[in-house]
């Protein structure tokens, strides 16, 4: 279309009233169906130049951003958008000629809480900024739909951790009514139960009651809401912490311990305590695959808009079917171990928006990957005041 142009104006000089008309005719249908187009796209576009002056605005963007004016075409962007937060955030970013991806807002429009997204791109035309595309999305679906998954996946760990709990219960239980019959036999017999006999059926049933008590103390801590507390922090005085706490045992044991943490690792939202305990399950596993000692490199760095923490043992490893199970409730290669520490790992990472990945070699030794999303600088209430239709 450019060249077309390009050479119509080349050509103007030479050309009669009849192909003139033409020509503006075709200029005026091939404007048409570009808005047409920007029309038909479900997201907001705006469009600012170089005076952060709005040149263009689709439909799209009208159901989710209100103005103060009918028409804010040729006004400058931020003093005609009607909500103060949005337009104070465009106002930062513009003037700052920064460029911003998936900026989030939550706003109450009539009740109806809707989450919109704001990306924030220079426009560049032959290889100079002509101005910024401001993208609006409404991704309160994409947030329902996440949360909905969210849920779905808890209630699937629930019942899988349900089923552990059914199959770890039945055998003390078992033990316990055998143990009862073998008394009520007894009994039924002519010849009275001794002291000595009751006495040591009573304390196999004592045990296994024990054993009952603690496998319930074990699964409500694994299925108990957690009420985790979110507070900016640097993971590396987590783990630094952390490491101080076993370090003396981890030397004992013949472990040497390295330390490769990004001093400028940007601050994650998460609660010290369970983040601890995640860390501290992780920690005690390499140990425990480590019995003639080992190697354990703590790593933290960022990339990709995350914070990764590895944590990287130099043991056993783990075989590959075993892989897909170690996050299962009750799973345990261990003669003493309750198989709930990855379980609960599992859940306080996820508990952390992160996400947990590992990598493991037999006889080589494993890593365990954690991602945690670094937190997007805006993320308010907002209350909207205008009342565009929805
Ligand atoms: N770093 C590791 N190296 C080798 N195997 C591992 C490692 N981490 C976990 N595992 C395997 O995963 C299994 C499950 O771990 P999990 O922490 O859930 O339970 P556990 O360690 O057996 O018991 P508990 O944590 O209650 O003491 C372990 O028994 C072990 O086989
Ligand atoms: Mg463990």
């Amino acid at each position: 279309m450019r060249n077309f142009i390009q050479k119509a104006l080349n050509k103007l000089p030479k050309l009669d009233k009849e192909q003139i008309r033409n020509l503006l005719f075709d200029l005026a249908s091939e404007n048409e169906l570009l808005e047409v187009v920007l029309d038909s796209i479900p997201d907001g576009i705006l469009v600012v130049d170089l005076d952060n002056r709005l040149i263009t605005l689709n439909r799209s963007v009208e159901k989710m951003i209100c103005f103060k004016v009918p028409d804010p075409s040729d006004q400058i962007i931020w003093e005609v958008v009607e909500d103060d937060e949005i337009a104070e955030f465009i106002k930062k970013v513009l003037k700052k000629g920064d460029r911003v991806t998936e900026e989030e807002f939550t706003l109450s429009f009539s009740g109806i809480m809707k989450t919109i997204c704001l990306d924030i791109l220079p426009l560049v035309k032959d290889g100079s900024i002509q101005g910024n595309v401001i993208l609006v999305s409404d991704i309160t679906e994409k947030k329902r739909k996440e949360a909905r998954l969210r849920r779905a996946e808890s209630l699937a760990s629930l019942t899988t951790l349900a089923a552990g709990v059914a199959h770890e219960i039945k055998n003390p239980l078992g033990s316990i009514g055998i143990h009862i019959q073998l008394m009520q036999k007894a009994l039924k017999r002519d010849k009275a139960l001794t002291q000595e006999t009751a006495g040591n059926f009573l304390a196999i049933i004592n045990e296994e009651v024990e054993r009952l008590n603690e496998i319930i103390v074990d699964f409500l801590f694994a299925v108990r809401p957690m009420n985790t507390s979110l507070t900016l922090t640097r993971i590396n005085s987590v783990v630094t912490d952390l490491i101080e706490f076993v370090k003396h045992e981890l030397e004992q044991n013949g472990i040497v311990i390295h330390m490769d943490l990004d001093p400028n690792i940007p601050k994650i939202y998460m609660d010290e305590k369970y983040m601890k305990q995640a860390l501290l399950n992780i920690i005690k596993n390499a140990e425990a695959a480590m019995p003639e000692g080992g190697e354990l490199t703590v790593q933290t760095f960022e990339g990709d808009g995350m914070v990764h923490l590895h944590i990287k043992d130099t043991g056993t490893g783990i075989s590959e079917d075993n892989m897909a199970k170690i996050f299962e409730p009750y799973f345990t290669t261990k003669d003493f171990g309750s198989g709930l520490g990855l379980t609960v790992v599992y859940k306080i990472i996820k508990e952390h928006d992160g996400e947990i990945f590992l990598d493991s070699k037999e006889g080589e030794g494993t890593v365990f990957m954690l991602t945690f999303p670094i937190p997007q600088k805006v993320k308010r209430l907002l209350d909207w005041r205008g009342g565009n239709e929805v």
